[in-house]
């Protein structure tokens, strides 16, 4: 976060205009919402009424409930697995975000994920999520990552850029934009764009609308 590594102040900004855009009160869902540090800025100046953030981490929520703590909107915070909660939960929202976090799942669970989230959000969905590039399967992708990453991440150790390898290699599941966008589609979203690449070409930014 510090180095923005993973553009995320350019993809926090890119939220902001697109919630100030938002001409009505709105509630607001963060999946895998970690500390929410971003989400004072993002949602400043905005007609939100109520954020809700859902994490796995007890210790990302307490940073989260400080982050937001004396915020002029709503805030709820739900300890648990995203998968769990969304695809029991009918609680509503207007509008829902998720950074990072989807590309964990296996191309059905993305899907059923995104249907859930189809059916429970009113307006529209965006997601920050590792793209590969077309004709690229995973082992290029990892190939590309370390290449392009590892000198480029002069800020981490050796022992950090390891730890950091080790998780995308084991657990990340990226998709082409091209995929990502056809499942939004067919979790029932009348829109599907990709709105932003990052300039590392790694992590894309996406739009459903209902
Ligand atoms: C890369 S961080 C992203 C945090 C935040 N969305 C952001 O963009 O700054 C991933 C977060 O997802 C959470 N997470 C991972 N799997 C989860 C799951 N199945 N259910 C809920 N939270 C999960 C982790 O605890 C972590 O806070």
């Amino acid at each position: 976060m510090d180095h923005d590594a993973v553009a995320s102040k350019e993809t926090g900004a890119i939220l902001h205009d697109r919630l100030a855009a938002v001409p009505e009160p709105f509630d607001f869902l963060d999946i895998a919402c970690g500390d929410a540090g971003q989400m004072r800025t993002a949602l400043a100046a905005t007609k939100v009424r109520h954020y809700q953030g859902i994490d796995l981490s007890e210790p990302a929520l307490a940073l989260a409930a400080k982050n937001l703590e004396g915020a002029p909107f709503g805030v709820g915070l739900d300890h648990g697995d995203f998968v769990s909660i969304l695809t029991a939960r009918q609680d509503p929202s207007d509008i829902s975000w998720c950074g990072l976090s989807l590309h964990h799942l296996k191309t059905d669970g993305k899907r059923s994920l995104l249907q859930a989230l189809c059916g429970s959000t009113s307006q529209f969905l965006m997601i920050y999520e590792p793209t590969r590039v077309d004709g690229e399967d995973r082992d290029g992708y990892l190939e590309r990552f370390s290449r392009v990453n590892k000198g480029a991440w002069t800020f981490l150790t050796p022992e950090e850029w390891e730890q950091i390898y080790h998780h995308v290699s084991t657990c990340d599941l990226p998709e082409t934009a091209d995929t990502w966008l056809a499942l939004g589609r067919e979790a029932g979203f009348a829109e599907a764009k990709q709105i932003y690449l990052d300039p590392t070409g790694f992590y894309g930014l996406y739009r459903y609308d209902r």
